[in-house]
């Protein structure tokens, strides 16, 4: 075996770092020994208005789970996020904004966000919005959604947002099941020089959906769009229409903050419910330490704001601690490959967040474009959403980091709502690919497929002993699912549906996931959901759906097909199908591949053998293993002997 490649802390950077060796060790023993301890001190960041007089009140048992953080204190979100930073920064800057088109930008002060905050909260009251209603937001990546989002937890409402790539389809679930009352959406969306057509779509899912009252619509592009005088009414009237001045609502602990959605490895989407007062010292105080943030950096995170990515790490941590970031609508290769590090030099970002995905992408573009820019300011990389590969982890490393800048890779999940694996970039050296170790009061375990707990190095699932703050409460409206998917299979543990490897100096290593799930651009996809979507269109009799490895994306979709009788195989309809999917989930859904099966291969209780397909999928034809299973064994021979055809026939 090579030896293992190690990064070691980058010299002079412990010294003023918030964590060097010697604290991560002694800190991360005391939150182990005496975790309400350590969370206490914590929790002193956040500003409470009653203080908790209990840490936790957490059990991770099936059959009585209980997860409660600083139960009996009370807070708002919003004076935290923004109110608390106005005496010395009103005038600064809170986001750099970079629009779509190179050339258009604008910067939101402290003092201009507080103002659209509190003055949105008004309008959202005037709506009949209160404690506890659900407020749907469907927006571009502007600074609208920080208004929107803190608007909303102002007056004690809670947020769900739904990514802008998402169909109107996926949106009108998403509003069925949160039952939300607003929709927050803007005329048009931009993305790649590409227009989203937001409030036609919003129109679209809202047409079925009673419990929505009104639609507010930021204007984006401006363009003419449909609106319904009575339901509808434009942001900018409101706000300007509206008093300056909300009155922040007390809120406790454990009252709902957000509900986010993700997929999962059955059916529906699961609305995963995160509370206020952990999350938000999770968050804030986390962010800080793992970015390593000192007063006068410039942070930008490219993720879009539907995901967790966003909540946590691009809008609460840096409002939580009053930070300057970017916030940037576009896409890194549009106009050109060089549009986020002319972003990076032109605001002197000093720490940098993002996907493998996309640093796969720009990879293939050469230095080129990165070598036209000044990326001297960039002092701390981050990586997140999916294992990020050793070749990219150096080419990250050294051609944007330019050698001096540690990587945090940061390893957690909607459902833990902040980081659990990291490696801390003033204390732990780095391996390529490697989420690394531990965070504060974190307790991971290595779990066999049997159970049994692994002590030293080894491979299994990715589990974790113990409760953290920021970990989600339930899932809305199906606390028995939330059981049955996290707490259930190991019980006293949760489980992430991740596999990982430890080493031996106790490092891990996520190696993807282990459900029905794939992760696809760092975009969670369940099976089951693509499947359903597929199985919809009118030729479609069955099918299946299984990742496979794909440079760029780190796995594509593969959906095998069955069409009903009468139909006959074509290109226009495999086109048709990648259509239609995209159509119901949204772009980011589209399989990659679509193989024709004229049967799928299954065991006699019918239960397609989703490893056979997959290996398939990977052009791995060899060794099955047990296919005596297989209800008829001539269907995997068929498969296997059409890839192969597909395969020499694109060559
Ligand atoms: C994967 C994103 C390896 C993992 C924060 C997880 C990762 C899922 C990493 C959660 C990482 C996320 N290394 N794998 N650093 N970060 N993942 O809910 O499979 O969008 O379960 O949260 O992404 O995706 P989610």
């Amino acid at each position: 075996m090579n030896a293992p490649e190690i990064y070691p802390v980058p010299p002079g950077f412990a010294a003023r770092a918030h964590v060097d060796a010697a604290a991560y060790e002694r800190l991360y023993r005391s939150s182990i020994d005496d975790p309400d301890a350590f969370w206490r001190g914590q929790a002193a960041f956040i500003d409470w208005l009653q203080p908790f007089t209990q840490v936790s009140d957490t059990r991770f048992d099936p059959d009585d789970l209980r997860i409660r953080w600083f139960a009996d204190g009370t807070l708002n979100a919003s004076v935290n996020c923004v109110d608390r930073h106005l005496p010395a920064k009103a005038a600064q800057p809170a986001i750099l904004w970079e629009g779509d088109r190179a050339g258009e930008s604008r910067t939101v002060s402290w003092g201009e966000l507080a103002d659209r905050v509190n003055r949105l909260a008004n309008v959202l009251k005037g709506l009949g919005v209160g404690k506890g209603d659900v407020v749907t937001i469907y927006l571009p990546v502007i600074p609208e959604v920080f208004v929107a989002m803190m608007a909303c937890v102002r007056i004690g409402a809670v947020h769900s947002v739904v990514f802008s790539g998402f169909s109107s389809e996926s949106l009108e679930n998403r509003i069925a099941d949160a039952g939300a009352k607003v929709l927050i959406t803007a005329d048009e969306g931009l993305r790649g020089g590409r227009v989203v057509p937001l409030k036609h779509n919003a129109d679209r899912a809202v047409a079925t959906q009673p419990s929505i009252r009104h639609v507010v619509v930021v204007r984006r592009t401006g363009a003419e769009v449909p609106f319904s005088p009575g339901r509808d009414l434009w942001y900018d009237e409101a706000v300007a229409a509206a008093e300056p001045w909300c009155e922040p609502v007390e809120v406790g602990a454990e009252d709902p903050l957000f509900i986010l959605y993700t997929s999962g490895s059955t059916g529906k989407p699961k609305g995963l419910v995160h509370t206020t007062g952990g999350y938000l010292v999770h968050a804030g105080t986390s962010w800080r330490i793992i970015f390593d943030w000192h007063e006068g950096d410039v942070f930008w995170c490219t993720a879009d704001v539907g995901w967790v990515t966003a909540h946590t790490y691009k809008i609460y941590g840096p409002l939580l601690n009053g930070a300057t970031s970017v916030l940037f609508e576009g896409v890194p290769t549009w106009p050109d490959s060089s549009r986020w590090w002319s972003i990076i030099e032109r605001h002197r970002v000093s720490i940098f967040y993002t996907a493998p995905t996309a640093l796969r992408a720009l990879m293939r573009e050469g230095e080129g474009p990165v070598a036209k820019h000044d990326l001297s300011s960039l002092r701390v990389l981050g990586s997140v959403g999916e294992p990020i590969n050793p070749e990219a982890w150096r080419w990250y490393h050294a051609v944007i980091g330019g050698g001096r800048c540690p990587i945090v890779d940061t390893y957690w999940q909607t459902e833990t709502g902040a980081v659990l694996l990291v490696p801390i970039p003033g204390a732990i050296p780095n391996k390529p690919g490697m989420a690394a170790k531990p965070y504060f009061g974190i307790r991971p375990a290595v779990v066999d497929a049997q159970g049994q707990v692994l002590d030293g190095p080894g491979e299994g699932n990715m589990c974790f002993a113990g409760s953290w703050p920021g970990q989600a409460r339930t899932i809305l409206h199906d606390h028995e699912r939330f059981v049955r998917t996290y707490f259930a299979p190991y019980p006293g543990y949760f489980f992430t549906g991740d596999g990982v490897r430890r080493d031996g100096d106790g490092y891990y290593r996520i190696s993807g996931r282990v459900d029905d799930v794939i992760n696809v651009s760092g975009h969670r996809l369940g099976t089951v959901e693509l499947e359903s979507a597929i199985s919809s269109h009118p030729a479609v009799a069955e099918s299946a759906v299984v990742g496979y490895p794909h440079e760029v994306k780190g796995h594509g979709v593969f959906a095998y097909v069955t069409l009903k009788e009468g139909f006959a195989e074509s290109d226009e309809l495999r086109r048709e199908i990648v259509a239609w999917v995209r159509e119901r989930i949204g772009p980011i859904a589209s399989p990659d591949i679509v193989q024709w099966a004229p049967a799928l291969p299954k065991n006699r209780a019918g239960k397609i053998l989703r490893r056979i397909l997959t290996k398939v999928a990977a052009n791995d034809f060899q060794d099955f293993g047990d296919t005596s299973t297989v209800a008829e064994p001539g269907v995997v021979d068929d498969i296997v002997h059409r890839r192969r055809q597909e395969l020499a026939g694109s060559n």
